[in-house]
């Protein structure tokens, strides 16, 4: 397996698709309204810790881990340590649940590339995302399909799934050096103009208040790991998969940085530009911003086609690039996230890549359904939230723990990052991973659960959480189990080798 192991072609190659894959609706979509949720201006010391403290260093490792042991995320955790292949396929089926709902608001978001046009959505965005468009129903109800997210969900599939069949250097990475650079350029146009409207900065000045009664709460931390994770794209088997595509001989810790940096100045870029324009509209209807700021969906499918409709000229044009940056951002991002299982299941099964990202991106593909539903929305808020919160981030926890502390691989993986890489780990890269990250995060980690025992999220009834929440991110972690039993690499004649 290893001689026909697929690579990128070209170091650029790999840094855009690791960039594209980090740059994604979590940047466009979940981060603005993350930040202001949790304390605007207060969310940046949580957010720049979390950086700084695990994502950047946490980014480093997976790389390292994915060059050295070269193989998807569990058959990487099982080269690392027998012991350790559970904590892959875990990974691997948090990447599930994640593509069965990123899928549908990129399906969202073409929609509305078109409704930009004529700005279908009416004066009253609001009614029309949750009515007309959506169909909304009470919390728990599937109701049938909202048909108009049908068609452009089958696009998104058929793009996804089609990029993936052509391979990583002909199909993911000859997509995202045209995808990438056409996102950046639309998505400044779009920020650039934002910046230029009337009450844009009042809008800024909300963004950037502080809240510090938020400072001390666990939820704001965890708020803030969720956010870097998911950004970044680790503790859910992407960066591990994608760094298993390098050649041998290819710098680490420098494309890291670049990666890391890259991401972060486009979710400032995205934060500047959303609350830009939430100040321009506070402004035209003459309240003050933080009345006209909402959650993630809301902001940019119901407020977003609102602050287009007041633009002074060119309202159509502006919306589509909006939407059509959303879109590619989410492409790029949803290809990286449907690889690791592709990655996955070809390696634990011995299948040909097609029938892998057949089998693998069809049952994603169809279980995405069940967020196309008149009820799909609230669905899709609660496993955003838990798959988050108690997937990603705790995932990204146990990970650092089990490589730290338990397997003892931190002074193995920094002599190959070392090796190969321009800049050399300092003793600062060790005690994020060992001491740092584990600390904070657990303790957060430990608040976040208190509080959600005792308070249901989102004002959700109870029954609901109970059904749709805990179980989609505990059920991750089952499958994770499971998979491991079945056919263990460790046992599989040669399947370590
Ligand atoms: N990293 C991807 C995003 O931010 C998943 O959306």
């Amino acid at each position: 397996m290893e001689q026909n192991r697929p690579q990128w072609g070209t170091r650029a190659g790999f840094i855009m698709a690791a960039v594209g894959s980090a740059i994604g609706l979590g940047n466009i979509w979940r981060f603005p309204a993350v930040a202001y949720e949790n304390g605007g201006g207060a969310f940046f010391l949580p957010y720049l810790f979390a950086l700084l403290t695990a994502g950047i260093p946490i980014l480093i490792m997976e790389f390292t881990m994915g060059h050295k042991y070269r193989g998807s995320a569990p058959l990487t955790m099982a080269r690392m340590n027998r012991k350790g292949e559970w904590l892959g396929w875990w990974q691997l089926a948090i990447s599930f649940v994640i593509a069965t709902y990123y899928s549908v608001i990129i399906a969202w978001a073409i929609s509305y590339s078109f409704f930009s046009f004529k700005l279908t959505w009416g004066d009253t965005p609001q009614e029309f995302l949750l009515g007309d468009y959506l169909q909304v129903i009470d919390a728990g109800q599937f109701g049938g399909f909202a048909n108009g997210v049908l068609l452009p969900l089958l696009i998104v599939w058929i793009v996804a799934l089609g990029i993936l069949v052509s391979g990583v250097k002909k199909g993911i990475e000859a997509a995202t050096k045209i995808m990438l650079p056409v996102l950046v350029v639309l998505f400044l146009i779009v920020v650039i103009r934002a910046l230029t409207l009337p009450g844009a900065m009042d809008g800024l000045n909300a963004f950037f208040q502080p809240d510090w009664s938020k400072i001390a709460d666990g939820k704001v931390w965890v708020a803030a790991y969720g956010q870097i994770f998911f950004s970044l794209s680790i503790g859910f088997a992407i960066m591990i998969t994608y760094s298993s595509y390098l050649p041998k001989k290819s710098d680490i810790t420098n494309n890291a940085f670049i990666t890391a940096f890259s991401n972060s100045s486009f979710e400032l870029l995205a934060g500047f530009g959303v609350f830009a324009a939430l100040g321009f509209m506070a402004q035209q209807q003459g309240v003050p911003v933080q009345e006209v700021v909402s959650s993630g969906v809301i902001l940019a499918f119901a407020v977003f086609p609102q602050i287009i409709n007041e633009f002074p000229v060119a309202n159509g044009f502006f919306g589509f690039l909006f939407f059509a940056s959303l879109t590619l951002a989410g492409l790029t991002s949803l290809i990286s996230i449907v690889e690791t299982f592709v990655a996955g299941l070809q390696e634990k099964f011995n299948v040909s890549r097609t029938a892998s990202v057949l089998i693998g991106g069809g049952l994603a593909a169809v279980i995405s359904l069940v967020f196309a539903t008149k009820g799909g929305l609230n669905f899709l808020d609660s496993a955003d939230y838990f798959i988050n919160q108690f997937g990603v981030a705790f995932a990204g926890l146990v990970e650092v723990i089990l490589v730290a502390w338990v397997f003892k691989e931190l002074n193995a993986l920094k002599s190959h990052a070392d090796e190969v890489s321009d800049i050399k780990l300092g003793a600062w890269w060790k005690i994020c991973i060992s001491v740092i990250t584990p600390i904070v995060l657990g303790y957060m980690m430990f608040d976040n659960i208190r509080q959600n025992l005792a308070e249901p999220y989102g004002g959700y009834p109870q029954e609901f959480i109970n059904m749709y929440g805990w179980p989609v991110a505990i059920g991750a972690l089952i499958i994770g189990f499971v998979f491991m039993y079945i056919k263990p690499f460790s046992k599989n004649k040669g399947g370590l080798s």
